[in-house]
């Protein structure tokens, strides 16, 4: 089986118990998804266009609407399983949502966005297409755009990444996460692919990112991205 289409038959089998366990699974839950959104450079008023790549069940997608109650939000995840619970959990409001499933690592990104979002997806693509969709990302933002990727990363060394796997388990095991939610999750982690934040940081500002900056970080979770420069002449750049 290629790989995308074993992370969509993953998360397709895993959609409908996938928030169940999320507390868990991610110990620094509040912090991590928090960072992510408080670091949205705009008045929680302003009538922001956000892309949430990867977005699953909506869950990151969810906490920046209730915190920019203007803003129209995009989501996109490979999964039609998960984009469904996604769809239930924001029913009654889905003139502010726009839902697609769609792979990003294939073709351009639609639309044109303030702010592109992601959490704990970009680490299922290898290094390649994170620096190709760290292009693709530049080129959707409007200039002064953000981007910001709460995501896994890899140890800068073997030592580290044991580290890192040794805390997860235990602060896991701590939150009482039950066995089926462990093995299911540990299962899911077999696709993973992830690049160290070093790397990540080079490839944003490769892509033309500013301020690259790494705004949280917990063991192998971290909130990094980085803004699009500012057009001086006031002509939109980019794609
Ligand atoms: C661990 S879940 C995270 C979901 C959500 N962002 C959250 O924070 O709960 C990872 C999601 O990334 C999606 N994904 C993985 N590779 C993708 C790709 N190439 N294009 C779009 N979505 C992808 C999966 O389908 C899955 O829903």
């Amino acid at each position: 089986m290629k790989t995308g289409a074993a992370i969509k038959a993953s998360f397709d089998g895993a959609a409908a118990v996938y928030d169940r366990a999320r507390r868990q699974l991610v110990p620094c839950f509040d912090d991590f998804y928090g960072t992510a959104v408080e670091s949205i450079p705009y008045g929680r008023d302003a009538a922001i266009r956000v892309l949430d790549l990867g977005a699953g069940t909506g869950l990151l997608s969810d906490m920046v609407a209730r915190a920019f109650p203007q803003a129209s939000i995009s989501l996109v995840d490979l999964s039609p399983g998960m984009i469904e619970v996604a769809r239930r959990r924001f029913t009654g409001e889905l003139s502010r949502f726009d839902l697609s499933v769609m792979d990003c690592t294939r073709g351009p990104l639609p639309g044109r966005y303030e702010a592109v979002v992601s959490a704990l997806s970009i680490h299922h693509l290898d290094a390649s297409e994170k620096r190709n969709l760290f292009r693709k990302v530049y080129s959707v933002l409007c200039d002064g755009g953000v981007f910001i990727n709460a995501d896994q990363v890899l140890g800068s060394t073997p030592e580290i990444e044991a580290r890192y796997r040794e805390a997860w388990l235990r602060q896991v095991r701590a939150r009482g996460v039950s066995e089926g939610d462990l093995v299911a999750a540990l299962g899911r982690m077999k696709e993973d692919k992830p690049s160290t934040l070093d790397e990540q940081k080079a490839w944003l500002e490769e892509a033309g990112f500013e301020q690259v900056d790494c705004l949280y970080k917990s063991h192998g979770f971290a909130v990094y991205g980085g803004y699009k420069r500012v057009n001086r002449h006031g002509k939109e750049s980019g794609g």
